[in-house]
């Protein structure tokens, strides 16, 4: 059973509970979809004091395989929220050769899991990633959000990286289709060595699958440790919960 508060200014709230979290250097990992996009005003003030010794290492949870001028790239919405934030960035997708530039630019037309090619290039972009997170002491908070068939990260529900407990961040992509491309994707594992976790879920259209993932069981985000866990949730969001 999960934790969760019931917010009138999310925004506010969510903010205050990263900088009560966060240690000098310590590392933010932020998630994509569009609810980031209402929190990430209200954010830039809280991870970036004066003091320069704040500097955090600010990353992704996960992240679709897209150039950055696609829409859908999350690094692309993280960093238009937090222009001037004096961070050290930690984005996922970077390509280092001609190939790979090829392989990124052909990835949103190209349907996710059916490449070699594109598969073998969003595999070392995992690597790549856990090798970076692993020189970070301090995996202080992560925020997470819900989608409607109870994903979390880019963890889908029967998709290839939903049991992987052997890797710290994977390749993944969602078999059923509702969510598109190739992504890289913290696992299960990973999210669940933070100090922190906050769960983000707001509006009505949420409001029953925040009932299951409270109450109910067999989603992926129920592999998330309860402990150390909280949910924000609005009225909307929350209005099946007693
Ligand atoms: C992604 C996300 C994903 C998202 C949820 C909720 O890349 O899609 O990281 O896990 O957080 O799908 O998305 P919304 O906030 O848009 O509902």
């Amino acid at each position: 059973m999960f934790t969760y508060e019931v917010c009138d200014d999310i925004p506010k709230r969510f903010s205050t509970l990263v900088h009560g979290y966060l240690s000098p250097g310590g590392l933010l990992l932020l998630s994509g979809g569009s609810t980031i996009r209402e929190l990430l005003s209200s954010l830039a003030p809280s991870i970036a004091p004066s003091d320069p010794r704040w500097k955090i290492h600010l990353g992704q949870v996960d992240e679709r395989v897209v150039p950055f001028d696609n829409a859908g790239s999350n690094w692309r919405t993280i960093s238009e929220g937090l222009t001037d934030t004096p961070i050290a960035p930690l984005p996922m997708v970077v390509t280092t050769t001609p190939v790979q530039h090829e392989l990124l630019t052909r990835s949103p037309n190209t349907e996710p899991g059916t490449d070699p090619a594109l598969g073998a290039f969003v595999a070392s972009l995992a690597r790549r990633y856990e090798e970076r997170l692993l020189e970070l002491a301090s995996w202080d908070v992560v925020h997470l959000g819900l989608g409607l068939d109870g994903h979390t990260a880019s963890i889908f529900p029967s998709s290839p990286a939903e049991f992987d407990d052997h890797h710290l961040v994977a390749r993944n992509w969602d078999p059923s289709g509702l969510n598109h491309f190739e992504r890289v994707s913290l696992t299960m594992m990973a999210l669940n060595r933070f100090n922190q976790r906050i769960v983000v879920a707001t509006g009505s259209e949420k409001a029953e699958i925040v009932h299951r993932a409270i109450t109910g069981e067999g989603l992926p985000i129920h592999r998330l440790d309860p402990n150390n866990t909280i949910f924000l949730l609005d009225k909307t969001s929350a209005h099946l919960l007693n």
